[in-house]
């Protein structure tokens, strides 16, 4: 605490109330390492902390910087995950953290609720001038889930319908709202009735869609540029005719970049690569900085004033924390540090020379099927073997579980080449790649060096598909009989 700030406070507060003592993180956290695995295995997720020590991803990491993550034994990680897309500017970037200090520092006015906030007009206007034309209203969110929330009640507020027509496979969060046009069946199932009148039709389906939207009484269709889930790139024509045939019929086109936003697929929003104007846009994860979880969604003006249509419907759609200090300090300095950086561009150069390079292992191995990607958006995939004993393999681990093949390339991946990586979605053979956006070239070497090396011994017979699928599967007995004791 700066000196003469204590006393500051001191002088104000009731003799009830005694602020003498300093808060020791550090010291808090001085042998956790050891322990945050089992912390979380007993109080916030046991599953998920079993998951973590089945596959080897039980690493204490202990520092992260900007594309990389340390553990406690001083070995480096590339991360690509980037805590799912959210440090696009790296982890713990200076300029954001000092951002953040001043703010701290100037004992902010922060949520005056009934009064006129200091940085959310800040952040909107700068938001406002990077975003597709059109967008010129923000509002702010805590995350992507809740950015979806509010473009369905906007979408039903602008036009008086009800349904939401979403793609499969598409992801667009986990709340009930969200979960309602949430394409995979695995995040929905148990939860239901999801209350909302909601469609799926497939990705990339014009026609589809037009016999949705034609039948009058859609009011939003939500889709993302390019599916989080399997990396699923749309044909070009796909997105301009989403636009035209949501002006043509009345619905509201929402274009959710809660992933694909800030750069992440080389260009600002991935709906430039097709240069198309939704009408409502999505975003957040990015904007954080990393620091600070906040979204934002920007609309038409015409979209917002029919939600916030009267005096007294002025806060009918809010929420506690929106335009909090700290979020709007973290986006401000992160839409900065894009700028000034080149964020974006690295993340388009380097993102095209990755996507290349794992590219060219293609014809090498008969187990790759495909390399795609924008930006920093990759997805590697992986298809069944020709050769009979390694297909026999590939089918084994199949039939043991669907999604038990890309586990053969991750823990490898992570314990021999400290790269740390996951699988596109459920039953899926495909790792998705979104790292910091300021990977650089010796980054990318170490990335293909390592796909090459762990992709050549998984196409060995004793490989790490013959490894995996003895030590999981095992593990997956094991649940299935002491599931059926427990029952
Ligand atoms: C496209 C998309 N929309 C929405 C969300 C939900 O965001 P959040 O997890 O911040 O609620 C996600 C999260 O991964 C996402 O990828």
């Amino acid at each position: 605490m700066p000196a003469g700030a204590s006393d500051l406070y001191s002088s104000d507060l009731p003799p009830t109330v005694q602020r003498k003592t300093m808060f020791d993180l550090k010291a808090l956290l001085g042998d956790q390492p050891a322990q945050s695995l089992d912390l979380i295995e007993e109080h916030v997720n046991p599953q998920f902390a079993k998951v973590l020590r089945i596959i080897g991803y039980d690493v204490r990491y202990v520092r992260g910087q900007a594309q990389y993550l340390y553990d406690d034994q001083g070995n480096r990680y590339i991360d690509c995950l980037a805590g799912y897309g959210t440090f696009a500017c790296g982890r713990n970037h200076p300029v954001i953290r000092d951002a953040l200090k001043q703010a701290m520092d100037m004992d902010l006015p922060n949520l005056p609720k009934m009064g006129a906030y200091r940085l959310s007009g800040l952040l909107a206007r700068e938001l406002i001038k990077v975003a597709p034309p059109g967008l010129d209203t923000v509002f702010f969110t805590n995350c992507g889930a809740m950015g979806v929330e509010t473009a369905i009640k906007y979408a039903r507020a602008a036009t008086k319908r009800s349904r939401i027509v979403f793609c499969k496979k598409g992801f667009h969060g986990l709340s009930v709202g969200a979960l309602g046009v949430n394409g995979n069946e695995e995040f929905r199932e148990g939860f239901g009735p999801l209350g909302l009148a909601c469609t799926a039709i497939p990705f990339n389906d014009l026609a589809a869609l037009e016999a949705e939207l034609a039948k009058g009484d859609v009011a939003g269709f939500i889709v993302e540029p390019i599916q989080g889930k399997g990396v699923n790139i749309p044909s070009d024509d796909y997105l301009p005719g989403v636009a035209a045939l949501c002006k043509k019929h009345g619905t509201v086109y929402i274009d959710d970049e809660v992933q694909t936003g800030y750069g992440r697929t080389g260009k600002m929003w991935a709906c430039q690569h097709w240069n198309v104007e939704p009408d409502i846009m999505i975003t957040a994860k990015a904007l954080s900085g990393g620091y600070v979880p906040v979204g934002a969604v920007l609309a038409k003006r015409s979209i917002h004033n029919a939600v916030f249509s009267s005096l007294d419907r002025c806060v009918v759609h809010s929420t506690t924390f929106g335009q909090n200090d700290l979020a709007m300090a973290a986006g401000l300095a992160t839409l900065h540090v894009l700028r000034e950086e080149r964020i974006v561009e690295n993340s388009q150069a380097v993102g095209t020379l990755l996507r290349d390079k794992l590219q060219a292992l293609v014809p090498k191995y008969e187990l790759l099927k495909e390399v795609r990607g924008k930006g920093l958006m990759i997805a590697v995939e992986f298809g069944p073997p020709k050769s009979m004993m390694l297909r026999a393999q590939w089918n084994m681990l199949h039939s043991i579980d669907a999604s038990l093949f890309p586990q053969a390339i991750l823990i490898p991946l992570l314990k021999d080449h400290h790269v740390l990586a996951q699988v596109a979605g459920h039953h899926l053979d495909v790792i998705k790649l979104i790292p910091s956006l300021v990977l650089n070239p010796q980054d990318v070497d170490h990335l293909v060096n390592a796909f090459d090396q762990v992709i050549a011994s998984c196409s060995r017979l004793t490989g790490p598909m013959w490894e995996v699928g003895k030590r999981l599967s095992a593990q997956a007995l094991k649940r299935t009989t002491q599931g059926a004791g427990a029952s």
